[in-house]
């Protein structure tokens, strides 16, 4: 209670999913230096978040600590030179007597917080992080409560909001979802919808597949579902896959958190910084997208995808096609809430005005791709809400 609330989903890179727990100080600079460089962090990317594998046990005091061998300067002296960019520091706890890494046979170096939260915070928010990320590798649900009490103090104490995400821990009583609530949304600013994402069209679309049912349920301001970070310039999607990945994380509203090798330009880039797809993500009115229309095909579903955005009569919309084969998909004007009018239609990856239209639009969408637009109509005269989905768009 009284907790400040992020008012829009944060954006950075996360070593997780391109370095695994092969983390350092060089490695960390050096993303720093490419958002700087790259048109990232004008973009909107801030955070520079490093996952698993950074820590080394505990020193003479009980104090996590960092990797000598891979932080060599330390992490206060890190968080410096990023906070120097202009950039922001997050960093990976875990609720266990070791991380994820270290259960998986890493070893007891890789230092958990379980019993330690409170003192890691301190030590952690002492080097000025900006974000953590709590992971579940097998540890209690007390261990969140901790952490967000954790939290509240320092910033009763300092003024300062440290952003939290937390996992994906069904198992756990403490976050088992209703239709109604989820104690996530109490303990994080955040939280995993689904287990790690990986770079194949499978995985990708398995998150889409959870956050369709999810996302208009526990979206508000102040929350949003976590979809995982990005494996777009990871590896083996193709350009439509990547354009969806990209695409349905903006409607949901979700975290955009690179994953990729940033000092390269692979094309990842140029998906990574279309302003229009981020400002759909970053909208202020917050909404996650409901689904309005969901067309069975042989190969795979046909979708529609519809948010509002903080623009009178303006409305995201993905075609989305999950089919292996190409697809012809359509939205009509009537299923976005809009007053019965015609309405302009703009492709977003296009940056491109594709005309005014009566009562629809239909694109034809490659497999596995996503045409995203946004549609300026009107809204209608009288004020009331409009239950789109399971999302209730309250005018
Ligand atoms: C599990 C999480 O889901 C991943 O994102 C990553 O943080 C690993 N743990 C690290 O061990």
């Amino acid at each position: 209670a009284g907790r400040i609330r992020f008012n829009a989903a944060p954006m950075g890179w996360s070593s997780w999913n391109r370095y695994g727990g092969e983390v350092n100080q060089s490695l960390v600079k050096a993303i720093a230096d490419a958002m700087v460089s790259n048109g990232m962090k004008d973009a909107g990317y801030q955070y520079v978040n490093i996952d698993d594998g950074w820590m080394k046990g505990r020193d003479a005091h009980g104090n996590i600590q960092a990797d000598p061998r891979k932080f060599p300067d330390g992490m206060k002296a890190l968080a410096d030179y990023i906070h120097a960019k202009g950039l922001k520091l997050g960093i990976y706890l875990a609720n266990y007597t070791v991380t994820c890494i270290g259960r998986g046979g890493g070893g007891v170096l890789y230092t958990g917080s379980l019993g330690h939260e409170a003192e890691d915070v301190r030590t952690v928010t002492s080097w000025g992080v900006d974000l953590i990320k709590y992971d579940d590798c097998d540890g209690t649900a007390g261990s969140f409560d901790a952490i967000r009490n954790a939290l509240d103090s320092f910033a009763r104490d300092s003024g300062k909001t440290v952003y939290l995400d937390i996992p994906y821990v069904t198992r756990l009583d403490q976050f088992i979802h209703t239709p109604d609530s989820w104690a996530a949304m109490d303990i994080g600013d955040s939280a995993r919808i689904a287990s790690d994402v990986r770079a194949t069209w499978a995985s990708i679309r398995h998150n889409i597949d959870i956050a369709r049912v999810l996302a208009p349920a526990y979206v508000e301001p102040g929350f949003v579902i976590d979809m995982d970070s990005l494996e777009i310039g990871n590896g083996s999607l193709t350009p439509a896959e990547a354009q969806t990945h990209m695409s349905i994380w903006a409607m949901m509203s979700a975290p955009l958190i690179a994953g990729n090798d940033l000092t390269l330009d692979n094309g990842a880039l140029g998906l990574l910084t279309n302003r229009e797809v981020i400002a759909i993500d970053q909208d202020p009115l917050h909404f996650a997208a409901s689904e309005i229309a969901l067309r069975p095909g042989p190969q795979g579903d046909t979708h529609v995808l519809a948010k509002p955005l903080s623009r009178t009569g303006s409305r995201a919309v993905a075609l989305l096609n999950e089919g292996d084969i190409e697809a012809r998909i359509k939205v009509k004007f009537a299923d976005l809430g809009l007053a019965k009018s015609p309405a302009s239609v703009r492709d977003v990856w296009a940056h491109k005005d594709l005309g005014v239209f009566s009562s629809s639009y239909e694109a034809t969408v490659a497999p596995h791709g996503t045409s995203l637009l946004v549609i300026q109509g009107q809204e209608p005269a009288l004020s009331g809400s409009v239950r789109l989905g399971a999302l209730r768009w309250a005018y």
